[in-house]
């Protein structure tokens, strides 16, 4: 079966790298909402939805959110646990564990909006599950 359908990674010329289409969306973050009912550590515990909930709305108020902007979005474990709570922003896959509603405004209005790294936020790069 074929399709004549146009493909959007299509090189532009023999032998080119293949260029995907411009990203949907500036960038991505994702906050683990993971919940462990066995006691183990998770960042359900720390309040991750409300962080979360936080970050949705402070995107929203900034008009940052939408199609060429920012997208707020829920996950599960990231396998990084010990580290909780955590997010991670992409296309720069920088991660973060943060305490509070200032936390995550720093990261909105400095990170999501300006591309800055908020250092101070920084997951400890040795630390995992
Ligand atoms: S429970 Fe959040 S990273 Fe694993």
């Amino acid at each position: 079966m074929s399709s004549t359908a146009p493909n959007p990674v299509t090189p532009a010329a023999p032998g080119a790298a293949a260029q995907p289409e411009a990203s949907y969306f500036k960038r991505h973050i994702f906050f683990c909402l993971n919940e462990r009912s066995n006691g183990q550590e998770c960042c359900a515990q720390h309040d991750a939805q409300a962080a979360f909930d936080h970050c949705k709305a402070a995107v929203k108020a900034a008009g940052l959110s939408g199609p060429g902007q920012v997208r707020v979005n829920k996950a599960g474990c990231l396998d990084r646990c010990a580290a909780g709570p955590v997010a991670v922003v992409y296309p720069e896959g920088v991660w973060y564990t943060y305490v509070d509603n200032a936390d995550i405004d720093d990261i909105v209005q400095l990170h999501l909006a300006k591309g800055e790294v908020v250092t101070r936020l920084l997951t400890p790069p040795d630390m995992g599950r």
